[in-house]
């Protein structure tokens, strides 16, 4: 796996360009050749997942208030563009957006020409126990994604923070892999060692930084390593040095320049 070349991840989308977590941002990434899209899936009032880092709204959208205390259709009433300003001025500034529901987000990469990739981060995996990936597993099945015929060909990845959120999707879907993300390498994980329920080793930038070295002990025991958020050209030169297969950056036509400028 991992002598395959570096793959690019839009992190929110085109988030250095577009307003994170929108279609406009996703729209732009794909445009933009982004060999994949991440995104953070919260569940809402009535039980629909959709893309928010944020447990609060007031951050990214002209509204207030916490996700799960809100159903999906009055946060599609909302504008989750206005707030955005792109710093670089990359990008003409778009019209309002609702909240971009999940299933969207599936529908807009199923209906895209080429293929593409998507990696899902579930976040809360303690106060709902167990209901984001089971509703992660329900859609991925309904859209035929729970089930690649080819592993490390999946169009679909589940990420979490949470080793219990992980174990439980893996338990609901088997079929899709699975990223373990950490900001530091503790115990087997620092070995390249990683748990049987995760296919790939998730590190922060920094964790690389410290320990480039811990990108090739993860390939010699056969996984692969997705790396966040990378969007300084160093640390684009040194995720592909030892030997990243996949780095999420909020900035991906400009990441992609700088691996082909190099
Ligand atoms: O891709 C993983 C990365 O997104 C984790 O951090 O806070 O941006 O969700 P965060
Ligand atoms: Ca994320």
């Amino acid at each position: 796996m991992s002598t395959r070349s570096l793959e690019v991840v839009a992190h929110r989308g085109a988030s250095a360009e577009r307003a994170e977590h929108t279609r406009g941002a996703y729209e732009l990434a794909l445009e933009q050749g982004a060999d994949g899209l991440e995104c953070d899936v919260r569940v809402t009032l009535d039980g629909h997942l959709v893309c928010v880092h944020d447990r609060r709204i007031d951050r990214t959208s002209d509204g207030r208030g916490v996700v799960s205390r809100r159903t999906a259709e009055s946060m599609a009433a909302l504008d989750f563009t206005g707030w955005f300003r792109s710093s670089a001025g990359l990008a003409p500034p778009t019209g309002p957006e609702g909240v971009l529901r999940l299933e969207e987000l599936l529908g807009l990469v199923r209906d895209h020409g080429r293929a593409v990739r998507l990696f899902i981060e579930t976040k809360h995996p303690v106060r709902y126990r167990g209901l984001v990936e089971r509703e992660l597993a329900r859609l991925l099945r309904r859209y035929g994604l729970a089930a690649p015929p080819v592993r490390d060909e999946s169009a679909v990845l589940m990420m979490s923070f949470s080793a219990a959120a992980v174990r439980r999707f893996r338990a609901e879907a088997p079929g899709v892999p699975t990223v373990l993300l950490f900001e530091q390498a503790r115990g087997a994980l620092r070995r390249g060692v990683l748990p049987p329920w995760a296919d790939l080793a998730g590190p922060g930038i920094r964790v690389v930084r410290r320990d480039p070295g811990l990108v090739p002990r993860i390939a010699a025991h056969g996984r692969d390593t997705y790396c966040w958020t990378v969007d300084d050209p160093r640390d684009v030169a040194l995720c592909r040095d030892a030997g990243v297969r996949f780095v999420a950056t909020d900035a991906p036509a400009t990441t992609r320049s700088h691996l082909s400028g190099s």
